[in-house]
């Protein structure tokens, strides 16, 4: 039976020399108030890493993979209960109700903390309290922040290793009185003496996420996975990082950030918004078309950009993150070549099948199952069952610096310049493949009006589309309509702002065919997007924005005819009446804070649908 580790056994931390007195005395706080065994200051090293997944293999967390097949790797199962993020126990805790605004979970802070102060009240007796100082963001970078979160997982330890710039050197550049946003995370399972511990631990009836946003903290409880745990992610890089961004006028936005190099090795850097399970982590990861010989994409980051206005007026991005959290299931050497190679060293898989070589498996890494793989409950996977062999939410933890086309400028602490940002979600019909908004404010309208349809049930009704606004909607740390304001205000400022783009990969025939090829094909929008924000690639002006004509996109190695292209570009005036109707519903539950010109862009859109209906569809008709 495993035993919580000793002090006797956790190697010697350097607790002793840290001068930051606010810091000590938060974690001496809530070493008193959550009552662990022992309080361990995590120092980054490869050493500590190795120490603790040996201690998660003994616990039984953690199975080591075969060492020839996925070397340093791991996989894991967790609790049935505890599989994906749980936006309806996700709280911003403002001190008004307002600033939370009507997407948001709210509850007074004062009211929180008591049932909080409650619940934390012993929570770490029989564990561990490991602190855990992490900079999000290249450390020393002015675009970077710090964190440090406690935890009484070694799980999130390791994670946040391979997540973060996680140790030691963190504690070293916050000196004496540098600025941490507090992060206290528990699994919400305090051990009575000589209570076994379950593979697992987490609270299957208690989950809260909450959000101080005012003071800038988090803390979260009774869950163990991703987003629930992991604070630096969404928690910190998104729904805190937003409401400072609010504050000192910049960004933190739910976006992948990739590098477009052309045949001519010119450079353009663009960011994209997809709201969840939109393929992003493929998208940043691009392989472009054999045909097209010499275009290049590289990865910044896959899921959170900060971005801040640099000295000469452009828009400067980081990826705060240092690794990948990425979705398993569906990921090949078809759809995603470069993380399949991220993923082959060095990497925790949580929720993937395992098979008796000891490898891991999920549904569509090959077409059939291996014989006698277990499956994410531990059990030998019974094809006849029905049941997936991994979970649909299975996720690698994986290092960013193992990506093949990691950009050489990923970790610049200055950031890489943004030229364009693109907006996108899952549209079985009305949402073309690519067009670019008029301007800025229009192109706000449309990012704060994108909708996706839903594939998990646990978001609400199939196929039906969620208004998922800068694909921010669970990420956002404040008032959805002042955000939108701010991002029009942001835009005001810039001298030369990024140009702002649509686009829609998964757009339907009527017998329910994708009508575009997608992943590495991509590449053509992004070829036409670059080459507008360089000011030498046509359009024709259309209802909803500018638009390519057949002819002004490339299509060399790509059996794709005019006919494809008009089913894939046509705007229905119908369907466009629908959407714009659609829009109003968000609008109606922020209308008191919505910024106006969004009355106006809407009528106009509306009025434009009275032209005539050879406007509707140009681009698509159009030689
Ligand atoms: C994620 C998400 O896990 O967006 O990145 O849900
Ligand atoms: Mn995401």
């Amino acid at each position: 039976m495993f035993k919580n580790i000793t002090s006797k056994e956790l190697p010697k931390d350097y607790s002793a020399s840290v001068r930051h007195e606010k810091l000590m005395a938060w974690v001496q706080k809530m070493a008193a108030h959550c009552q662990p065994d022992n309080i361990y200051w995590c120092d980054g090293s490869e050493e500590e890493y190795q120490f603790f997944c040996n201690v998660l293999v003994e616990k039984g967390t953690f199975i080591r993979l075969n060492p020839e097949k996925r070397p340093n790797s791991y996989a894991c199962f967790s609790d049935p209960s505890d599989v994906a993020r749980v936006e309806d126990r996700t709280f911003i805790c403002s001190r008004l109700r307002d600033d939370a605004g009507p997407t948001n979970n709210w509850m007074d802070p004062r009211e929180m903390k008591s049932l909080l102060n409650k619940l934390f009240e012993g929570c770490m007796r029989g564990r561990n309290m490991y602190v855990i100082p992490f900079c999000m963001g290249p450390l020393g970078s002015p675009l970077s922040h710090i964190g440090v979160e406690v935890t009484d997982s070694e799980y999130v330890v390791v994670n946040m290793k391979i997540m973060t710039r996680m140790g030691k050197a963190v504690i070293d550049q916050l000196g004496a009185d540098g600025e941490f946003v507090e992060c206290l995370h528990s699994v919400g399972a305090p051990l009575a003496l000589g209570q076994t511990d379950s593979k697992w631990p987490c609270n299957p009836e208690v989950k809260y996420i909450v959000h101080f946003p005012e003071e800038r903290s988090i803390v979260s409880y009774g869950s163990g996975y991703g987003g629930n745990a992991l604070l630096g992610k969404k928690c910190f890089a998104l729904r805190i990082a937003s409401s400072m961004a609010l504050e000192e006028d910049w960004l933190a936005e739910h976006m992948l950030i990739l590098g477009v190099e052309s045949p001519q090795g010119e450079k353009t850097y663009v960011a994209a918004a997809f709201p969840s399970a939109c393929g992003k982590t493929n998208f940043a990861m691009l392989i472009p078309p054999k045909a097209m010989e010499g275009w290049k994409v590289t990865t910044v980051g896959d899921d959170i950009a900060w971005i801040k206005p640099g000295p000469d007026g452009k828009l400067y991005a980081i990826n705060p993150e240092a690794g990948y959290f990425g979705v398993a299931p569906g990921t090949n050497y078809k759809s995603n070549p470069n993380a399949m190679e991220t993923i082959s060293r060095n990497t925790i898989f949580t929720n993937v099948g395992v098979t008796p070589d000891g490898d891991v498996w999920w549904e569509g890494m090959t077409e059939e199952a291996p014989a006698g793989v277990i499956n994410w409950q531990g059990q030998v996977h019974d094809p006849a069952s029905g049941k997936p062999v991994a979970h649909p939410n299975a996720r690698f933890t994986a290092p960013a610096s193992q990506c093949p086309s990691i950009d050489p400028e990923w970790e610049n602490p200055a950031g890489v310049p943004i030229s364009a940002f693109i907006f996108g979600g899952r549209r079985s019909t009305t949402v073309p493949l690519v067009y670019q908004s008029f301007n800025w404010s229009f192109g706000v309208y449309m990012a704060a009006t994108m909708g996706s349809e839903m594939t998990a049930a646990a978001f609400g009704e199939l196929g039906k589309v969620r208004r998922d606004p800068f694909a921010m909607l669970p990420f956002l740390g404040y008032h959805m309509a002042e955000y939108f304001n701010h991002w029009l205000n942001f835009g005001r400022n810039l001298p030369n702002a990024p140009r702002i783009f649509g686009v829609n990969w998964f757009r339907k025939d009527e017998n329910g065919n994708f009508l575009w090829p997608g992943f590495g094909e991509n590449m053509r929008v992004l070829k036409w997007i670059v080459d507008r924000v360089r000011g030498r690639a046509a359009a024709v002006e259309c209802p909803i924005g500018w638009m390519p004509r057949y002819r002004d996109m490339e299509w060399v190695g790509l059996d794709f005819s005019r006919e494809d292209f008009k089913s894939i570009m046509t705007i229905d005036r119908e369907a466009w009446k629908k959407e714009l109707l659609a829009h109003e519903e968000l609008f109606s539950r922020m209308y008191d804070k919505l910024p106006k010109e969004f009355f106006f862009m809407r009528e106009l859109l509306l009025s434009s649908l009275w032209r005539s209906p050879e406007y509707w569809g140009l681009a698509a008709e159009r030689e």
